[in-house]
């Protein structure tokens, strides 16, 4: 296995899988300036690698995945401080996370409040430990969440039951995240990184130029000014000029497994 450990991150990567654990546990894993350049830079490379097939992002310890954005590094700003805070956060980290090629899944660990849930959520899907607990608390705090939350909180659970979460600041355990479509899959913790790693696995397997325009389409949907039908219909398009689809269909008509050459 392949270990980078840095200041607030720790990188593991193994088998075409990247395993990014966030390590601030003493801070229950709280996004900081430095963490979320820190996330940029590792998202960013493993995307870039080719042999990352799949990115997993947790959390260290047994409490939290993230329990928000460090409340004690904006605690005093302005409102133009405020704005900045938001749109940086959203560009370096979570929007930048969301349009990756690399297909990412959150596996929440504990704690996943406020940026942390926002961070989760723009992972392309989710899985949680039975002890996790999700909420973007940010009202009761007199602010509202910056990091897309307001967004993609409705896309994945819907308006009504965004607005209740939102507005209550209250917290969902794991079981009625389930329900309610936030996360795919619930597992004891024990189980978590190994139920992540076997789906990073099936995923894995397959074409990744293909995932990528797959991810490009379904995120096309959701963009202002953008048609989704049509993203699909350029998307699909495309892949007719990849090896990747050439291996795909070729193995099919030989009647053995393919070995996408990932371009
Ligand atoms: N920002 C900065 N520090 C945070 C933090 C955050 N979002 N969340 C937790 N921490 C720190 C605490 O200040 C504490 O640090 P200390 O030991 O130096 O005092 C440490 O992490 C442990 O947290 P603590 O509150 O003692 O744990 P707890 O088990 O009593 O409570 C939570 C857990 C998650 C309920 C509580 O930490 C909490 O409400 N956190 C803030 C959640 C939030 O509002 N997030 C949205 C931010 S916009």
């Amino acid at each position: 296995m392949n270990s980078i450990k840095h200041q607030n991150i720790v990188i593991d990567i193994q088998d075409g899988i990247a395993t990014i654990t966030i390590n601030r546990p003493t801070k229950l894993n709280a996004l900081n300036k430095d963490t979320i350049k820190e996330l940029h830079h590792a998202f960013m490379k493993g995307d870039k690698d080719k042999s990352v097939k799949v990115i997993i992002i947790t959390g260290a310890g047994e409490k939290a995945f993230v329990a928000g954005a460090d409340i004690s590094e904006f605690a005093d700003f302005s409102v133009s401080q405020g704005q900045e805070l938001a749109s940086q956060g959203q560009a370096l980290l979570f929007d930048f996370v969301a349009h990756l090629s690399t297909p990412v899944i959150a596996a929440i660990n504990g704690f996943a409040l406020g940026g942390g849930l926002e961070l989760a959520m723009a992972a392309h899907f989710r899985i949680a430990s039975d002890n996790a607990k999700m909420g973007l608390p940010e009202v009761s705090l007199g602010v509202i969440p910056g990091y897309g939350g307001t967004q993609r909180l409705p896309q994945l659970i819907g308006k009504g039951r965004a607005m209740e979460m939102i507005m209550s600041a209250s917290m969902i355990d794991a079981h009625q995240a389930l329900e309610y479509g936030l996360v795919n899959h619930v597992t004891s913790l024990e189980e978590l990184l190994p139920l992540a790693e076997k789906l990073a696995g099936k995923i894995k397997s397959n074409s990744s130029v293909a995932i990528a325009a797959a991810i490009e389409a379904i995120n096309a949907g959701y963009e202002d000014g953008e048609n989704g039908f049509e993203a699909e219909i350029t998307a699909f398009g495309k892949c007719f000029g990849t090896a990747d689809f050439q291996e795909g269909t070729q193995a099919f008509l030989q009647k053995r497994k393919p070995k996408f050459p990932g371009k």
